[in-house]
């Protein structure tokens, strides 16, 4: 008689993701609102972010970005059991974004749903993937982050309508057996925190049961810069804990793309050299869940991330939340 023994790891057998075609530059929104590509630059290293077309979804970038990462594993959509979407900016209240791209894609079996945890959106949706791949339920997994931050920005307010943008990212992860070794391929451990107290730093001041509106994205900027160097990097030291790794064990650090002054500081609280830090922030702004497959997405194609590297990611966002993830690639 044989008996089931679950898969031990889940590894990143695909990477891909979608940015809109339109580019707007600091210097374009320098003529929309009083502000300027130096104080932007210099503020939050962002040069330029893309911008969804009218008509352009969520879930129209996800698919996108799902079809890059299938391509880049060699698979077909129907290899896939379980679609988890990191969003803020769903197309519709419901049926869920991830629902919307399971069926795009002619999926019409395993399951499909979104997981809203804003900005760590794809952290705690690779977390839950893995956990689901682990159990042995489930064999291959798309996570993919996608947003149009675009629809709940106020475009009058410079404050917060300079550092956003629009995009996706996917990852195809797959269950495989292991040995448990910390040299084998996958996903070795997730971290995850929240903190409701701090919903008035970082919110949107509407939704359907509160306002009946979509309403716009608000922040308190100096709050969550302190929030996000002073408290986040736990999740990286309860990584490392776990784990027995040291920053000086890490190829990549590849953290939420929000701010280049966040993503330094947080880097050098750490420990992690400055030339282990991958950041497209510059080339996107910050677009919430889709900010790390969209970075892991630029550094795999260009050749740095490499299969066998240590790979940590690291995200927070409104609520708060924040989140960390350490793969051998
Ligand atoms: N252009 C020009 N001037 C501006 C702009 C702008 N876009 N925005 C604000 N200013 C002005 C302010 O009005 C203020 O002027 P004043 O001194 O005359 O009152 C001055 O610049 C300084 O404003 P501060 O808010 O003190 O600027 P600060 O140095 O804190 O930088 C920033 C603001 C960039 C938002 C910073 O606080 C920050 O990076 N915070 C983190 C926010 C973030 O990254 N959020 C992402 C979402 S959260 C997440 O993803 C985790």
């Amino acid at each position: 008689m044989t008996f089931f023994s679950p898969p031990s790891r889940s590894v990143v057998v695909g990477v891909g993701s979608y940015l809109p075609s339109r580019i707007v530059t600091n210097e374009e929104l320098a003529t929309m609102v009083d502000t300027s590509d130096e104080w932007i630059a210099q503020r939050t290293g962002i040069k330029e972010r893309h911008i969804a077309a009218p008509g352009e979804t969520t879930s129209m970038l996800g698919e996108r970005a799902a079809r890059a990462a299938l391509a880049d594993a060699g698979l077909a959509p129907e290899d896939i059991d379980l679609v988890i979407v990191g969003t803020s900016t769903p197309d519709y209240t419901f049926p869920s974004t991830a629902t919307q791209i399971q069926g795009a894609l002619g999926i019409h079996h395993g399951v499909a749903f979104d997981l809203q945890a804003v900005c760590s959106g794809f952290v705690f949706a690779l977390a839950t993937a893995d956990k689901f791949l682990r159990s042995g339920s489930h064999k291959r997994a798309l996570v993919i982050g996608a947003e149009t931050f675009s629809r709940i920005i106020d475009w009058t307010d410079r404050t917060t309508c300079v550092l956003f943008g629009d995009g996706a990212g996917a990852i195809v992860l797959e269950a495989r057996e292991s040995q448990g070794s910390m040299d084998e391929r996958g996903v070795l451990t997730t971290h995850l925190r929240s903190d409701g107290r701090h919903r008035a730093k970082l919110h949107v001041d509407g939704g359907p049961s509160a306002t009946q509106t979509v309403g716009h994205l608000r922040m308190e900027g100096k709050e969550v810069f302190r929030f996000a160097v002073g408290q986040v990097t736990d999740v990286v030291v309860d990584a490392f804990a776990a784990t027995g790794y040291t920053a000086k064990d890490l190829q990549w650090f590849v953290p939420h793309q929000a701010n280049r002054r966040i993503i330094d500081m947080s880097a050098a609280k750490l420990g992690i050299a400055p030339e282990k830090i991958v950041a497209t922030v510059h080339l996107h702004g910050n677009t919430s869940a889709a900010s790390i497959p969209l970075a892991l997405s630029v550094a795999a194609a260009d050749g740095r991330i490499k299969r066998g590297d240590l790979v940590m990611l690291e995200a927070v966002g409104g609520g708060f939340t924040w989140g960390s993830a350490l793969i051998r690639w």
